[in-house]
Parts: structure tokens; sequence; C-alpha cells
């Protein structure tokens, strides 16, 4: 079996629907269920026994330990993490205890569940860490994409968190010789991301006929993946991926913020058109982030060669599958605005 962590997550939840989908291999998916986690995304996998649910933290060593030794998972997933810049800026203390503290508590763990098997298991163990386009930092309008040569330059605390854990990853691997891999991803959207992030979010404010709050000039560009597309990634880095390497994993499609919106608004007014209009006079400009990154692109042509990974969506089809998804799922929609959502809406769009 593997070791899922934040496999109730958006795109751990993802994974862990797709890698049982496909392969049939036992997940044992540990999870804090944080705002963030739901088990809701894995309602599908209620009475599927190849999913093993345990509500933990990864900082809990001897809950580790405990879970290595019963189930010795050949390999561990890791996306248990703190995920949302804009939280990070008002409390990057989470951030740096699980993306920094709770990653070496797992890879402390692994190093020592590692070096206790035997000689066969050992050489096919991997520890593959599931990290960020973040950690390079900023992109010029005219600058190359990321390589997975590119200098860390994080400019967030919840990036800097990430490229501390990616660094005693690369340590871990250099060092005791834990057999890691480090995949690198542009930014999801799909099924089950949180409303925090851009597209659900303005696809969730859109349909209540609320703002569709915009940072700044709305011109900065991410490089939007489909989680989908970012799964079968991880999956090809897991099956065929050189220990001690890195993998850029992106989309090939840069889009402004402001482009996104639009595109959603469109598909928006036509699935389920509003009587009072068309969805664009949403659009409002708030106060930018602070620290804005302007512009992430990520050359995948490593992924490409060495892997034959390819994207199956295009940005078009990616992004019409999602708002059907969105709209299909009032009730899951519903659930995860209530209560602690509120505060954070308030908090961070709150005039
Ligand atoms: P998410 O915030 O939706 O999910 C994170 C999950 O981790 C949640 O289920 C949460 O409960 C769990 N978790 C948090 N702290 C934990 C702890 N201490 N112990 C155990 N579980 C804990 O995040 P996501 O968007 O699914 O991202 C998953 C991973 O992928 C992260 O490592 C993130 O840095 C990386 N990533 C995300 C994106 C993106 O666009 N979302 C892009 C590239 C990389
Ligand atoms: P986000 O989904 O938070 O991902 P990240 O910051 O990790 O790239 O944001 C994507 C882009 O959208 C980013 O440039 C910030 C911008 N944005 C807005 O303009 N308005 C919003 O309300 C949010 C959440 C993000």
């Amino acid at each position: 079996m593997i070791l899922v962590t934040g496999g109730a997550g958006f795109i751990g939840a993802n994974f862990v629907l797709g890698w049982l989908r496909d392969s049939g291999e036992p997940v044992l998916n540990l999870d804090m269920l944080t705002y963030a986690g739901n088990l809701d995304n894995l309602a599908d996998l209620r009475s599927d026994g190849r999913h093993v649910f345990v509500h933990g933290d990864i900082c809990d060593r001897a809950l580790l330990d405990r879970l290595l030794t019963e189930h010795r998972p050949r390999a561990i997933v890791h996306f248990a993490a703190e995920s949302h810049v804009d939280r990070s800026i008002h409390g990057p203390g989470d951030f740096v205890r699980t993306n920094i503290e709770g990653s070496f508590t797992l890879l402390e763990a692994a190093r020592a569940w590692w070096a206790s098997l035997a000689e066969a298991e050992r050489e096919a163990f991997r520890f593959l860490h599931v990290s960020t386009d973040e950690v390079y930092g900023s992109l010029g309008a005219t600058d190359a994409p990321f390589a997975e040569t590119h200098a860390y330059q994080p400019n967030s605390p919840y990036s800097a968190s990430k490229a501390a854990s990616d660094h005693l990853v690369r340590a871990y691997h250099h060092t005791y010789g834990l057999p890691v891999l480090s995949t690198h991803c542009s930014n999801n959207y799909g099924p089950f991301q949180f409303p925090e992030k851009l597209i659900p979010l303005v696809i969730n404010n859109a349909l209540q006929g609320k703002d569709l709050p915009i940072y700044g000039d709305g011109m900065n560009v991410r490089d939007w993946l489909y989680v989908g597309d970012h799964c079968a990634a991880i999956r090809a880095v897991l099956a065929g991926g050189r220990v001690g390497e890195t993998w850029n994993i992106g989309g090939w499609n840069e889009m402004p913020n402001l482009a996104i919106v639009r595109a959603i608004c469109a598909l928006l007014d036509e699935l389920r058109p509003d009587p009072a209009g068309p969805r664009e006079r949403l659009i409002t400009f708030v106060k930018d982030r602070p620290g804005h990154d302007r512009r992430y692109a990520i050359d995948a042509r490593k992924i490409e060669r060495e892997l034959g990974w390819r994207p199956a969506e295009t940005f078009e089809t990616g992004i019409r599958k999602t708002v059907a998804w969105y709209l299909d799922h009032g009730p899951w929609v519903q659930r995860v605005v209530s209560g602690a959502y509120r505060e954070w809406m308030e908090r961070q769009y709150g005039r």
C-alpha cells in the first residue's frame, strides 16, 4: 500500500480517488482535517476497504511510527500542508508548523522506517514530496518559464515554508540516501477545491450575485493545470522518476487573473443565465495582496521528455468540467462555506 498525507484536501482527495480508480493498490490516508480537509471529498470511498483513513497530524511522530510499522507502505506521497497564500500573510505560524516541522517529522519517521527495511524493500521505497512552483519566486513578463534549475526565491510565508521543506527533502536524500522524488506544480483547479482560492471563489460568489474580487490590476499571471493532470503527473513520477530528482509540472497555460474570471463569467452565463444580466458586472478591483507575485510559468519539458507525461485537458475543457462540477455539487459547496468560512471571507474581503 501507499501512505498519502493530506488526502482529504483538494489535490490529495483527487489523487486518492484517481489512484483507487486506476490501480487498486490500497491507500492509507493521514489527514488532520483542518478547515481545508473534508471527508465529504472521499464519500465515494465509504464502503471501499482499500481506503483506510486516519485522522491525525504529520507532526505526531509516535503516530507516524505506529502507522509505518503497522501498514508497511512501499511509498509516501506527501500532500499535507497549509496551502493558501492569503492565510499565510495573516498567520504564518501554522505554515511553519505544518509545512516545515510536519515535513521534518515525516522525513524523520520515514528515514527510521526505511533504514529498518530489508534491502529489496529499501531499494523500492519512495518518498514523494509535493511542492509548488511558488518556491521559485516571481517572473518578469519576458522571462523564461521556471525550469527545475531555477534559483529558489520564495516571496510569501507560504512559499518560504514550502521551500524550507524542499530543502529538507533534498538534504535527506543527499545525507542519508532516503529515496526522495520532488514535484513542483503550477496552480491547480478542479473538483473539491476550497472556495478561498481564485477559481472556486469566483464561481461561488458569481452564483450568489456577490462581488468578484480581483487583486490589483488583474494582470498577475498564473499557469493553470487541471487537478487530474497533476495527479497523473505524480503517478508518473512515482512510477518512473529517478530518485533524488525534481520535476516541474504545468500545462503551458499562462493566463492573467482577469481573463480567468471573465472565462468563468461567460461559462456561468451560458450554463446558468442570471436574469440580472452578465456576471462580468460583478467584477470588483480590490486592494492588492501584499508582495503579490506577478507571474508564474512552468517549463514542463523534463517530465514530458523523461516520463512521457502531458496534460490531457486544455484550459477550455478543464474549466468547463470544473464549472459544471460546482453547479452539480451545491450541497458540497453549502457545507464548506458555512461556519468558519464566513469569518475568513469577512476578514479578507470585509470592508
Ligand atoms: P489543501 O489546503 O486543499 O489540503 C491540504 C490538506 O492537508 C487538508 O486536507 C488538511 O486537512 C491537511 N493537513 C493540513 N495540515 C495537516 C497536518 N499537520 N497533518 C495532517 N494533515 C494536514 O491543499 P491542496 O491545494 O490540496 O495542496 C496539496 C499540496 O499540493 C500542498 O502541499 C501544496 O503546497 C501543493 N500544491 C498545491 C497547488 C494548488 O494549486 N493547490 C499547486 C502546487 C502544489
Ligand atoms: P490563489 O488561487 O490564491 O493561488 P496563488 O496565490 O497560490 O497563485 O490566487 C490565484 C491568483 O488570483 C493570484 O494572483 C491572486 C489572485 N486572486 C484574486 O485576484 N482575488 C482573490 O480573491 C483571490 C483569492 C486570488
